[in-house]
């Protein structure tokens, strides 16, 4: 096992009926005024922004609203939610949402304590020292931004796609009520499994040692999601699915799956990340199509977890055939697997791979990731 240090300062509160809280609990930690952030319409048509406004109001906590956020939020949103901070002198975000919510939030958090270009801290050429504290409810479960330091935007007129992390960027309480999620739709239900599954096999895969610890636990991650998407796609409001979902997809990206692991990558991110920012398609989706392509690529270099994968998860001696039954896995539960299926041009392979590199670069990975790589995964992904 690698040397390894572990920090995670987010309170999680998980439960039924646990937003009602949030007036309370901002109280106790003195916060008078907050941004009020949260999507495009899902918040108001399940009644959760008047239950919210109404905690709210109970414990006296004032509020700015920053509606709005877009599935992929795009950084000229973020700038407003900025301004508005700013000018209302807000003591902390509270974020209702999905990843997209949560990371707009995240991004207002320290946009609203510092000043200059806000992208210079996606480029990697600035580091976040400060930011306000962020309040989460959580509406879907897929990215693990509830209990994370990462928050991912677009720039819209660069088409890039970027993240930034830092510890200023863990919520410090996240409420995680699965029956919030009951609403989410098959298909985003679908990119969430496949995002999730994500989150843990790109370590598993890329780095060159994983202790068994670590592998038995990504695993046990995998096969929950998979159990329990089945279900949920069949019983939207089975309360035990949603909750064993919800608390996989948090710990699929908050750091534990990745302690101990030697070396280990984000590749499939990567990629991701360019088909978001130029198609503007949901997370998810560009995962699916993106992961079985690049598996078929890194296959030869790491022969012996994929034969642990086809094993572990599918029963299979094959490593091939692991491959082969996930995508199918991701066809059946309605996220497309190729470039085709969601709409992609083979013409834009080119394009593709030129934003991915740009990725690359900023992510010190363009040594093992060129064009040419770039390339010929994405050529896999119309397979
Ligand atoms: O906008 P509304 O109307 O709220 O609808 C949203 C949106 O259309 C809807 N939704 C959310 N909760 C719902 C609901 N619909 C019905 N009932 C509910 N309870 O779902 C749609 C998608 O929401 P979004 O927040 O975009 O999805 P997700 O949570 O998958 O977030 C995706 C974003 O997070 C980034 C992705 O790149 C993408 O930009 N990621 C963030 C990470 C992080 N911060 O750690 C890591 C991930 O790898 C990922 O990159
Ligand atoms: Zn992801």
């Amino acid at each position: 096992m690698e040397n390894f240090e572990f920090f995670n300062p987010t309170r999680i509160i998980f439960g039924k009926k646990t937003e009602d809280k949030i007036g309370k609990i901002l109280k106790r930690d003195g916060i008078q005024r907050v941004l009020f952030l949260f999507g495009k319409s899902s918040i108001k048509s399940t009644g959760l922004y008047d239950r919210v406004i109404h905690a709210l109001q109970k414990e006296g906590i004032q509020f700015v609203e920053h509606g709005g956020v877009k599935p992929n939020p795009v950084l000229s949103h973020a700038k407003e939610g900025i301004e508005k901070a700013k000018k209302n002198k807000v003591d902390a975000i509270l974020a209702v949402g999905g990843g997209s919510v949560i990371d707009e939030g995240k991004t207002i958090a320290f946009g609203a304590e510092t000043s200059g270009d806000i992208w210079e801290f996606f480029k990697r050429s600035r580091t976040i020292d400060k930011a306000l504290p962020i309040y989460v409810i959580l509406t879907l479960a897929a990215t693990g931004s509830e209990m994370n330091g990462f928050a991912v935007m677009t720039k819209e007129e660069t088409q890039e796609k970027l993240s930034v992390s830092s510890e200023h960027l863990f919520p410090k309480v996240s409420i995680l009520n699965p029956e919030l999620t009951y609403t989410v739709s098959s298909q985003y239900q679908a990119y969430a499994a496949v995002d999730t599954i994500a989150h843990v096999i790109e370590y598993y895969f890329s780095g060159q040692y994983c202790p068994n610890l670590q592998n038995r636990l990504i695993e046990s991650l995998i096969k929950t999601v998979m159990e329990n998407t089945e279900i949920i796609l069949q019983e939207p409001q089975n309360y035990n699915a949603r909750a064993e979902f919800m608390w996989a997809a948090t710990l699929a990206l908050n750091g534990i799956t990745r302690l101990g692991i030697k070396g280990g990558e984000f590749p499939n991110h990567m990629i991701a990340h360019a088909l978001g920012a130029l198609y503007d398609l949901a997370h998810g989706a560009c995962l699916s199509i993106v992961i079985p392509a690049w598996m078929k690529w890194y296959l030869e270099k790491n022969i012996k977890q994929f034969e642990r994968f086809a094993k572990e998860i599918f029963s299979s001696k094959d490593a091939h055939e692991g491959i082969n039954k996930l995508k199918e896995w991701f066809r059946k539960i309605g996220a497309p697997v190729t470039l085709r299926e969601a709409g992609i041009s083979e013409k834009d392979i080119n394009r593709i791979a030129e934003n991915a590199y740009s990725i690359a670069v900023v992510w010190d990975m363009a040594e093992k990731y060129s064009k040419e790589v770039l390339t010929e995964i994405i050529k896999k992904a119309n397979d």
